[in-house]
C-alpha cells in the first residue's frame, strides 16, 4: 500500500489556488476543501491481491495486469461487449478535395455479418491531411468535431490568452498541418447517453431483452463508448492512409473516461490522451475532492457497471483506483490534462493518479512524470507520461490540443509497438 499524505502535503502549497471551500450541490455536500480530503491510502499497482509483490515486468504482464483489468471490468466500467467477428466497414462519403483541398473526409459505418435490426452501427468520421506521401498517424475519439458538418470546427477558441499563436485560425488546419488525421465518433449513434435510453443502442443487439440500469457486472455506457472506439481502430486499420501503430485515442470529460478505459483495454492505442475526465476518469475516488462515486452514480446511472455504486460513500472499499487506470496503458504513452477552474474534476486528484501510475512505467523501463510536485498553470511535464494544469475552465481547448500534438510528436517519432485487438 503507498502512503499518499506525504505526496498530498508536499504539494499543499499549489493546492492552495484550489481551496474554495465546501459547496452544495443538489443538496449533497461537495467538498472543495483540500484541508477536507480524507486520510487514505491508495491500492499498490505493483502489489497482487493475494499480497505478492510484482517484481518483473513478466509478472506485471501476466499476473498484475489481468488481476486490475478484471477489477476495473467487474467493479467499476463492466464488461465491454464482445467483439463481433466478420466486420464489414461501408465508405458510405470520401470527399477527396474537403475542406478547401486540404483534407480527404470519409464516413465509414462499421458493420458485421449476422447483425439483426437492433444493430445501430458505429459511425466514424475521419480526416486525413491531404498530398500525404506515407500512411499518417491519427487522433481518435467521441465528439471531437461535429461530424454531421462538412467543414468541421474541432476544438473552440481560445479560451485563454497563452502568447501563442496558431499558424492556423482553427485547431484543425494546425492538426492537418502537423501530418496527423482526425477521426470523430458520435456516442449517440451506438449507445444513447440517457439512463432511460442507454440500452437503445449496441446494447439492445448484443443483450436484448435486458432492462432497467446496467447489471453488476454488465457494460455501463462508458464500457460501450470504449468499445465503439476499438471498432473504429479496426476501420483504421485497413485503411492505407493511416498508420494504425500511431493512433492516439483522447477524450474530453466523459469522453477522456472513456479514452482512458478504451486504452486501457485494447492496446492497439498507441497512446492515450486524458482532458479534464475527472471523476471515473484520471481523477482518484479516494480524495473525495469535487464530483464523488455517490454523485456520479445517482446522477449517471448509466455510465458504470451496477456493482460501482457499492462504492457510494465507500471508496476506502473499491479494490481498485484510478492510478492504476493510468497503469493499465504503460508502457504506452499517457497524458492527463487538468484545468485550474475545473474544480469538480479534481485537478489535483487527477494529477496524483499520474504520480502513481508512475511506478508500473518504472518497472517496464519507462520514464514517467519524474516529479510529484504539481506544475504551475501553463506548464507541460512528463516523458511517457504527460501532465498540464490549464489555465481556466473544464473544455478541451487549442492550448491542450498543442501539447497533445507535441506529446504526439515526440512519442510518434518512431511507430509505437501496438497490441493485439480487442
Ligand atoms: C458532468 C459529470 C462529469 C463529466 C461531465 C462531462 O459534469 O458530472 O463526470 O465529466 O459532465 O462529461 O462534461
Amino acid at each position: 500500500m503507498i502512503r499518499i499524505l506525504p505526496i498530498v502535503l508536499a504539494i499543499v502549497a499549489v493546492a492552495a489556488a484550489c481551496n474554495a471551500g465546501s459547496a452544495r450541490a443538489d443538496g449533497e455536500t461537495i467538498n472543495y476543501d483540500e484541508a477536507k480530503v480524507p486520510d487514505y491510502v491508495l491500492p499498490d499497482p505493483l502489489v497482487m491481491q493475494d499480497a505478492r509483490s510484482v517484481t518483473s515486468a513478466a509478472m506485471w504482464r501476466k499476473l498484475r495486469r489481468p488481476e486490475i483489468l478484471e477489477l476495473f471490468c467487474t467493479q467499476v466500467y463492466g464488461r465491454r461487449p464482445p467483439t463481433p467477428e466478420g466486420l464489414r466497414f461501408d465508405v458510405t462519403e470520401d470527399t477527396p478535395a474537403a475542406l478547401a483541398g486540404k483534407a480527404t473526409r470519409k464516413r465509414i459505418r462499421v458493420d458485421f455479418s449476422g447483425r439483426n435490426e437492433t444493430w445501430p452501427g458505429v459511425k466514424l468520421t475521419l480526416i486525413v491531411p491531404g498530398g500525404a506521401k506515407t500512411p499518417v498517424p491519427a487522433f481518435v475519439g467521441m465528439h471531437l468535431f461535429d461530424s454531421k458538418s462538412d467543414e468541421p470546427l474541432p476544438g473552440r477558441p481560445l479560451e485563454v490568452e497563452i502568447g501563442e499563436k496558431l499558424p492556423g485560425s482553427r485547431v484543425l488546419d494546425v492538426i492537418l498541418e502537423r501530418g496527423y488525421a482526425i477521426g470523430t465518433l458520435d456516442a449517440n449513434d451506438f449507445c444513447p447517453d440517457d439512463k432511460e435510453r442507454f440500452r437503445e443502442g449496441a446494447l439492445a443487439h448484443f443483450f436484448p431483452g435486458r432492462t432497467g440500469p446496467p447489471g453488476v457486472e454488465e457494460p455501463g455506457a462508458i464500457s460501450v463508448w470504449a468499445w465503439g472506439l476499438s471498432r473504429a481502430l479496426d476501420y483504421l486499420e485497413t485503411d492505407p492512409a493511416i498508420d494504425a501503430k500511431r493512433v492516439a485515442v483522447i477524450g474530453h470529460s466523459r469522453m477522456g473516461k472513456t479514452a482512458l478505459w478504451a486504452g486501457a483495454q485494447d492496446e492497439r492505442f498507441a497512446l492515450v490522451i486524458s482532458n479534464n475526465s475527472g471523476c471515473g476518469g484520471a481523477a482518484l475516488s479516494r480524495r473525495v475532492f469535487g464530483e464523488t462515486v455517490a454523485r456520479i452514480n445517482g446522477v449517471f446511472p448509466h455510465w458504470f457497471c451496477g456493482n460501482f455504486s457499492k462504492y457510494n460513500g465507500r471508496e476506502g472499499k473499491l479494490p481498485v483506483d484510478q492510478h492504476e487506470l493510468v497503469a493499465l496503458i504503460a508502457p504506452r504513452p499517457v497524458y492527463i490534462a487538468s484545468a485550474q477552474e475545473d474544480l469538480w474534476a479534481d485537478p489535483r486528484g487527477e494529477f496524483l493518479s499520474a504520480v502513481g501510475a508512475e511506478r508500473v512505467y518504472h518497472l517496464l523501463g519507462k520514464p514517467g512524470l519524474e516529479t510529484t510536485e504539481m506544475p504551475p498553470a501553463g506548464r507541460s511535464i512528463g516523458n511517457s507520461i504527460g501532465y498540464h494544469l490549464r489555465v481556466g475552465k473544464h473544455a478541451l481547448t487549442d492550448y491542450d490540443w498543442l501539447r497533445y500534438l507535441d506529446f504526439a510528436d515526440r512519442h510518434f517519432a518512431k511507430p509505437a509497438q501496438a497490441g493485439p485487438r480487442r
